[in-house]
């Protein structure tokens, strides 16, 4: 059994790309690396094709995450089909996918900080026009995350 997860926020330069790059490391820690896909989208089209933001990947960097190889491409609906468990970082990109949604698939599609166990809020906080400190708080926010998502995943495979 393998699972799939696709991780999604408003512009895929700043928020999903680093729940990717955090839950990947977690799995890779894991050993998982074969069973669990990941990958990330935004709702938005402005950065198809760019790198993570720069104050994103430094952000990252210090905490030892790699970032600099992923490139923002815009969620569609083949991911309802392609992705087992679709993951929004605030409730404005929740309400996004579940417009366009298809009605056929079966898919998982919820909030990623449903999963953590240590967030007190639900929504990763959009950094992008707020000072250095939002990229730590998203960092924080995600690693909480990846770990809750972490072990409820082991429970599909
Ligand atoms: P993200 O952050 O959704 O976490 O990637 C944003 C990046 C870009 C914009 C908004 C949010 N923007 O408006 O361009």
């Amino acid at each position: 059994m393998t699972v799939s997860v696709l991780f999604v926020c408003l512009g895929n330069i700043c928020r999903s790309p680093t729940a990717e790059a955090v839950f990947r490391e977690r799995v890779i820690a894991a050993g998982l690396e074969e069973k669990i896909r990941i990958d990330s989208a935004g709702t938005g089209d402005w950065h198809i094709g760019r790198a993570p933001d720069p104050r994103t990947r430094e952000a990252a960097a210090r905490r030892g995450y790699q970032m600099d190889s992923l490139r923002a491409r815009q969620v569609g609906q083949q991911d309802f089909y392609e992705f087992d468990v679709v993951l929004a970082m605030d409730n404005a990109n929740l309400a996004d996918l579940q417009a366009m949604q298809p009605a056929d698939v079966n898919v998982t599609l919820g909030r990623f900080l449903d999963y953590s166990t240590a967030a007190s809020v639900k929504e990763v906080p959009d950094p992008y026009y707020g000072g250095e400190d939002g990229f730590d708080r998203v960092l924080d926010l995600i690693e909480g995350g990846a770990d809750g998502l972490l072990d409820a995943l082991r429970e599909r495979l």
